[in-house]
């Protein structure tokens, strides 16, 4: 075995060096004439199949089982997660009767920050990918996730193929532009945009947030206790334990209309551990920081949304704690199943001046079997749920189904020269990671 070792690497090199030959080859012909086309029309297709699924009365999900499982089938999806799709379907039912077209598509330039692919039968592909001044980290974590959302679906080839471009800047500039991107959030009159799940859903280096399956595990460590190293227990915090005050850190910089607003109500209550932290100030870090799951050893859990949304919402979420939010502009996935109000309240909602806090804030601390009731219906539908790494995956599965039937066209993967050369258009995602 040893010895054939040497000879099998020669192959490779070999194999690399005329791959490369080829590019240079492709690349060296100037820019090459197209004779085909970049993608060909669709069959009109019939509005998308998956809305009249019924549910799936022999399967149910159980978080401990499934929480983590991101190759759910499409109809285990719809079971679990019944309220998951609705931004989906109101982008959808914007394009009902008008598909997006090629030009359309085409007509969006990719610029910094955003990221250009194809996915072709379950294959993802990287077509263009912009300078990442400020999001490096964040386009790598979405293409990672999309990526594992489709290696893990055993059908990923049965999934229509499609041509996108997602932006990783807080919100798509050109909101309602002729051509469809995905972003991470998006407002209700942001017509051309599709709401993809976050780059937290991987990891979030830049403020010390690591990989998501790591931090809900400390979170409900904290909640609901863990056994050590060492096999000894330590038990979780009771609701009733907690720290009876309304916590959040933060910058102010991101949003000064909202933030300060919650600054102001906060200010002088005793209730009220409201801290701003300069994110590019060290020391104010290190005295500031809480770590994301210390939050959720406060009763309290403030939400304030930052240039759109803020990304500590999920992990605050994640808690079995009450969040307290504005009013909420800027949509992610998981907020459809958010209930202000009723025995099934999951989160307190507040004016977006905050002027109510004060007073919610006391009905609250005078009600505590009122605050842990909605500090459990949050684990239940939040943490036990719509959050879970399997919910985030089916998520990104059905944005491809359902901004697939928005398009009238399916891209080509290879596009032929004027002299007769087939020129890939994009690289698989599986050697693209190697190399960035
Ligand atoms: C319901 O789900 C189970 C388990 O995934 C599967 O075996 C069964 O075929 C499904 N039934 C229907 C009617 O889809
Ligand atoms: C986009 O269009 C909607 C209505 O179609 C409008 O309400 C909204 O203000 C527009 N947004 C921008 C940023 O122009």
């Amino acid at each position: 075995m040893f010895t054939q070792r040497p000879s099998f690497r020669y192959i490779a090199t070999g194999a690399l060096v005329s791959l490369f030959t080829l590019t240079f080859l492709i690349i060296g012909t100037g820019t090459p004439r197209e004779l085909s086309s970049k993608y060909i029309l669709k069959a009109p297709s019939r509005p998308c199949p998956a809305s009249s699924f019924s549910g799936n009365q022999s399967w149910d999900f159980v978080v401990e089982r499934d929480g983590n499982n991101h190759g759910l089938s499409e109809d285990q999806c719809r079971t679990a997660f019944p309220k998951l799709y609705n931004e989906l379907d109101k982008s959808s039912a914007l394009r009902a009767d008008r598909h997006f077209t090629y030009k359309e598509f085409d007509s969006r330039t990719v610029d910094d920050g955003m990221v250009r692919g194809i996915i072709d039968r379950g294959e993802l592909y990287i077509v263009d990918y912009a300078p990442m001044p400020a999001t490096a980290t964040r386009a790598r974590a979405t293409l990672n996730s999309l990526y594992r959302a489709l290696t893990a679906f055993p059908d990923r080839h049965l999934l229509p193929s499609i041509e996108f471009t997602f932006t990783t800047e807080d919100f798509a500039g050109d909101p309602n532009g002729s051509g469809p991107v995905w972003a991470y959030s998006k407002r209700d009159s942001d017509v051309s945009v599709w709401l993809m799940p976050d780059f937290g859903y991987w990891a979030w280096p830049e403020v010390q947030i690591g990989p998501y399956h790591e931090v809900r595990r400390r979170i409900a460590a904290i909640d609901d206790g863990e056994f050590q190293g060492d096999g000894t227990y330590v038990p979780g915090l009771q609701f009733q334990e907690k720290k009876k005050q309304l916590v959040w850190r933060g910058s102010l910089a991101t949003n000064p209309p909202v933030r300060a607003k919650l600054l102001k109500s906060a200010l002088d209550h005793s209730w009220a551990s409201v801290r701003v932290i300069d994110w590019d100030n060290e020391n104010d870090i290190r005295f500031n920081l809480l770590p994301i799951e210390d939050h959720c050893r406060y009763m309290f859990l403030a939400h304030a949304e930052g240039r759109s949304f803020s990304g500590r919402g999920k992990y605050l979420l994640n808690c079995r704690s009450v969040v307290i939010s504005h009013a909420l502009e800027w949509r992610e996935a998981h907020h459809a199943a958010l209930v202000s109000s009723g025995p099934d309240a999951n989160y307190v909602e507040v004016d977006r001046d905050f002027a109510d806090l004060p007073r919610k804030m006391e009905y609250l601390i005078d009600n505590p079997e009122v605050a842990e009731r909605i500090a459990n219906n949050a684990v239940r539908t939040f943490r036990d749920r719509y959050l879970t790494p399997a919910a985030e995956s089916c998520y990104w599965r059905q944005l491809v189904r359902q901004y697939a039937a928005a398009c009238d066209f399916e891209p080509v993967l290879f596009s032929t020269t004027r002299d007769g050369k087939t020129q890939p258009r994009g690289v698989p995602y599986d050697t693209w990671l190697l190399m960035h």
